[in-house]
């Protein structure tokens, strides 16, 4: 599968989660905390594949797009962190929805900016080939991403 492609995929995998977790109720409790559960495995396996694979390939093949993946990994550091706060979190909690809002607001610029300014420069500079390569070993990767947010590179960047 195209390297762009995957991603993208991933992007709507966790946009549906977003809206549905939108949607829930004011005391649905229990769905939220099993949404954000989910949405914390789709995450952090997606910032997990796009820091070992993609970003260092991109940059190496496209190193006019470096201040793209610094910023990119400066995103994801503060992603994973509030996500790791969100495990320790009671969904009562006050704060609770707050701070997945924020969650939900930081990856939405996030992956604005990832199809929009980003991937288009990737893709006119990689081949076909070359793209298709990338996102299988992404896919590969995938069975060696942690469950644990702050295990990601970016946690300590
Ligand atoms: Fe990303
Ligand atoms: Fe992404």
């Amino acid at each position: 599968m195209d390297a762009i492609v995957l991603l993208k995929e991933d992007h709507k995998t966790v946009e549906a989660l977003f809206k549905r977790f939108e949607k829930a109720g004011d005391r649905a409790h229990a769905e939220k905390r099993r949404l954000v559960d989910t949405i914390t495995k789709e995450l952090v396996t997606h910032a997990y594949i796009e820091e070992e694979v993609f970003y260092p390939e991109a940059r190496a093949k496209v190193p006019e797009t470096s201040d793209h993946v610094l910023e990119s990994v400066e995103e994801h550091h503060v992603v994973v962190w509030m996500l790791s706060e969100l495990k320790d979190l009671d969904p009562a909690d006050e704060r609770f929805d707050a701070k997945v809002t924020v969650l939900i607001e930081n990856v939405r610029h996030h992956v604005e900016e990832e199809e929009k300014d980003w991937f288009p420069q990737v893709r006119a500079a990689m081949g076909r080939k070359e793209l298709q390569e990338l996102g299988e070993r992404m896919d590969k990767a995938r069975a060696a991403a942690p469950s644990e947010p702050l295990a990601v590179r970016s946690a300590k960047s």
